[in-house]
């Protein structure tokens, strides 16, 4: 079939000057056609050729339109298979670079930037910041203050005394042995992770496991299935390698599995939590899991299972991974001690398939060569001596004790405000706002007495679902916790008056 684009833009292009800049012309004209529903999501553009053919102008000027393009997210352009227009509305699209207010965001970039396409995106979605102190009621964060650090600073000091130059060399790419040993003693005991040593690497962070996954397994305009809502640092990573992201609707049982093939685009990866579900805590039923392994077992599609805080669950038995059940070999399983143990460690893992260790670990050679030897020597041996397990055990009963009391503080001071189900595990609680209170209006009383209030709406793709926060409750002493919340309620109360 004959695009109809050459003859819509002939008609935009008349009215534009034809004279200099006639590639943003383009550009501004084929965005408008996208913004119209002229052409639609996906279709296929013309490719450069052809349309400079059509439009009597030089292929230079239609390449240069299409990189403008490209970078404003309007379209991806597929090595082999051609060009496809992305429309703004389409939750695909929705994070490149689309995220506010749609039309704008790729307007405004109508100069191409000195970076990459790739960079764009990243500059576009700002990366990811963490939290460098506690308070009420920053998420996802530990309670620091109770982490063993005299028997870490004696590990240190026995360690760093007997150390010979072998401690001062590169180390292993892949992670320190003893420790690999180490983690795959716990994984197999305590998640039902089924490896061995050699399919274990050891990193520094989720991120840095998610963003290696995303640059060896997807390819620019290839589709991934993720959680909506869902973990952001995931959602950044997968967009700055190229990716798309379909949005999987979350209900009481996790990830609505039956979505993943409601699409023309096959979708060649899922990234899920199934242990609890960031940010609403839902656990994955059993009938989902093997949905969805069941849909990578017959598609071959990818499995990436970010296991980031599976450590602490406070009702019942926690679930096994999803790694040690699959048949297939395509589960990628990734967990982090920065969560459990303390955020400046920087080590996490990824467990992988046979075949992809070597490539994995090649790649993560080209980011930052090795994990620091020392600290992986350090947690071997916390690990060997048992205070790992102790740690946990510990952390979870007063992460539990926390979380009772937080909820029924939650529900004294801001039941009136914010509705919420108790999380079943983990280090934050989703809350979600009764009407009229909006986002806005709460976190603008918040900032005003000096608390933090983590959104939730931020963390569904285009910010488009229900207002709410993501409070974290467990590296909050109780007392802190319910004056914040008391402190907070107060403050609303005056602002709603007002
Ligand atoms: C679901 C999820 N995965 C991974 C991480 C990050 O872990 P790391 O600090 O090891 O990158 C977080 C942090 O909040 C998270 O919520």
């Amino acid at each position: 079939m004959k695009s109809r684009l050459p003859g819509a833009l002939l008609n935009l292009l008349d009215q534009a000057t034809r004279q200099s800049g006639l590639a943003t012309t383009l550009k501004t004209s084929i965005i408008q056609l996208i913004l119209d529903g002229v052409i639609a999501h996906h279709e296929r553009l013309p490719s450069t050729r052809s349309l400079a053919n059509d439009l009597k102008i030089s292929r230079d000027t239609v390449e240069a339109a299409y990189q403008q393009l490209d970078a404003a997210g309007f379209l991806i352009r597929r090595t082999g298979s051609g060009t496809f227009a992305v429309s703004p509305e389409k939750p695909e699209a929705w994070t490149r670079g689309f995220n506010a207010k749609p039309a704008t965001v790729g307007l405004s970039r109508s100069i191409l930037p000195p970076l990459s396409v790739r960079g764009t995106d990243i500059e576009v979605a700002g990366g990811v910041v963490d939290q460098t102190d506690i308070h009420p009621f920053v998420a996802a964060m530990p309670d620091i203050d109770s982490f063993p650090l005299r028997v870490w600073q004696r590990l240190g000091a026995r360690i760093i005394r007997s150390a010979d130059r072998s401690l001062l060399m590169y180390g292993d790419a892949q992670g320190y042995l003893p420790l690999r040993d180490e983690i795959w003693r716990y994984l197999s005991t305590y998640r039902g992770v089924r490896c061995d040593t050699s399919q274990i690497i050891v990193l520094t962070s989720s991120q840095q496991a998610l963003t290696l996954v995303a640059n060896l397994l997807l390819n620019p305009g290839d589709l991934i299935g993720v959680e909506n809502p869902g973990y952001h640092g995931a959602k950044l990573a997968f967009l700055a390698a190229g990716a798309f992201l379909k949005p999987l609707r979350i209900d009481n049982e996790g990830m609505v599995v039956s979505e993943i093939e409601n699409g023309d685009v096959p979708v060649q990866a899922v990234y899920v939590t199934p242990s609890h579900q960031y940010p609403t805590g839902a656990t994955m039923s059993p009938a989902r899991r093997s949905a969805l392994l069941e849909w990578s077992a017959t598609t071959g599609g990818w499995i990436v299972e970010d296991d980031y805080d599976s450590e602490y669950h406070y009702e019942g038995q926690p679930i096994a991974s999803l790694q040690g059940v699959d048949g297939s070999d395509r589960v990628i399983y990734l967990g982090t001690f920065n969560k459990v143990l303390f955020p400046s460690l920087r080590l996490a893992y990824l467990v992988v398939p046979k075949p992809l260790v070597k490539p994995v670990v090649a790649a993560r050679t080209l980011l930052d060569g090795q994990s620091a030897l020392m600290s992986q020597v350090i947690l071997s041996e916390f690990m060997k001596g048992g205070h790992f397990s102790a740690h946990i055990r510990h952390m979870r009963m007063l992460y539990k004790s926390r979380r009772d009391l937080f909820v029924v503080n939650l529900a004294n001071h801001l039941g009136e405000y914010v509705t919420f189900n108790p999380p079943t595990g983990g280090m934050s609680i989703a809350c979600f706002l009764r009407e009229p209170f909006t986002e806005e209006l709460t976190v603008s009383a918040a900032t005003e007495a000096k608390i933090e209030l983590p959104t939730l709406r931020r963390l569904y793709l285009g910010g488009r679902g229900p207002e709410g926060w993501l409070l974290g409750f467990a590296a909050l002493r109780p007392e802190i916790a319910e004056r914040a919340m008391a402190l907070l309620a107060r403050t609303m109360e005056d602002s709603h008056k007002s």
